[in-house]
């Protein structure tokens, strides 16, 4: 059931991990509606969610970086403009389990496969338009965006609630201040009844149950940037980076019953963040060849593309399956991710074992 007891979809549509519950792509050849119908979309709280009355609940635009502070109903954010878009949303951590099965060691965080993913038809007032009416002042740099679920608190410690700063320039970008979600107010899993949406970046960036969105002349931390989401670890090579942009994925759908010698249509989705796929390459023979996949369909900036891929397997047997992406800004799936201690952005290219009758 979810955070207001109804049932969520039947049929076995999700995978838990604690109070987490992730979509299923295995196992299934019946996953493959474009839009993730809301009852099957990933759900990662950090905390409890909390259960806002909509005719009490504000929002409030504060700090240095605005000249009038302001507290908007909902019905004043509905007033300032409507904007609509389908855009995916990305835990992180998506793909955190394949970290140990493709490179060794369990990270710690939720297991997720490659199911904390979803697209949906987001509805709601641009960032851009809210923090106008609130007049940005020239020096401001970033916003703070609050959660209004309970401060998060791990072994004793009160992190406070689940917040993160967003650069500027992303806020008067594309991020939208969003109250819908495939045409319906958002559900309470989903940030009921404001939550951000920022295309193409990391999940965490997308505060649900939105309080406050604090505009500073000055870069202001939270532990959502300093302590985790963050690449550290002996493994890492790189900076020590605060992310942001998800990097290109794909996978492949479930195939249903594979003949030797009988054509089928292998199909699947690759998706980027703030990119459109420039190009998926399929594999039958364990990454030795690869062809060219055709794309079919939407292939929109952060949000996923279709393909598919006719293959006649020669012989009965085991077989793995590749699929790899390239997006529009030329970046393409690794064969091993960027190792690092909390398992963030697995992006390399994912074994798919079949059995060829
Ligand atoms: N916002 C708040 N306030 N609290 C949270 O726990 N979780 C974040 C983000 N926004 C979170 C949050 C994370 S880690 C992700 S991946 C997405 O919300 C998940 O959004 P969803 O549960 O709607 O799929």
């Amino acid at each position: 059931r979810d955070s207001e007891g109804r049932p969520i979809d039947e049929g076995g549509w999700f995978v838990a991990h604690g109070t987490d519950v992730e979509t299923r792509w295995d196992g299934r050849d019946d996953w493959v509606p474009h839009l993730t119908p809301t009852a099957r979309f990933f759900v990662r709280n950090h905390t409890e969610p909390p259960r806002l009355d909509a005719a009490t609940w504000r929002l409030r635009v504060t700090g240095d970086g605005v000249e009038r502070e302001l507290e908007l109903s909902l019905a004043d954010l509905r007033a300032l403009g409507e904007a609509s878009y389908e855009r995916t949303l990305e835990c992180t951590g998506n793909g955190r389990r394949y970290f140990a099965e493709q490179q060794g060691g369990v990270r710690p965080g939720t297991q997720w496969a490659m199911g904390a993913i979803g697209l949906a038809r987001w509805t709601g007032v641009p960032l851009r338009t809210v923090l106008e009416r609130a007049g940005l002042r020239p020096a401001a740099v970033q916003v703070m965006a609050v959660g209004l679920d309970a401060p998060y608190v791990e072994d004793g410690v009160d992190h406070g609630h689940v917040r993160r700063p967003l650069p500027l320039a992303k806020a008067l970008d594309d991020t939208l201040v969003a109250w819908e979600m495939n045409g319906e107010p958002l559900p309470t899993d989903h940030g009921f009844p404001a939550r951000l949406v920022v295309p193409g970046w990391i999940g965490i960036a997308s505060i649900k149950w939105l309080g406050e969105l604090r505009v500073t002349t000055t870069a202001e931390d939270s532990p959502w940037t300093t302590r985790w989401y963050r690449m550290h670890g002996d493994g890492w090579s790189g900076a020590d980076a605060v992310l942001d942009r998800m990097p290109p994925k794909s996978v492949i759908d479930a195939t249903g019953p594979l003949r030797a010698g009988q054509l089928t249509v292998l199909r699947g989705r690759a998706w980027s963040g703030e990119a459109s796929i420039r190009m998926v390459e399929v594999s039958t023979d364990g990454g030795r060849t690869w062809d060219e996949a055709s794309l079919t369909g939407d292939n929109q900036p952060s949000a996923w593309a279709a393909w598919e891929h006719p293959w006649t397997p020669a012989a009965p047997g085991e077989q793995v399956l590749l699929a790899r992406a390239t997006d529009s800004d030329g970046r393409t799936q690794p064969e091993l991710a960027a190792d690092n201690e909390d398992g963030y952005l697995f992006d390399a290219v994912l074994r798919h074992p079949v059995i060829v009758e």
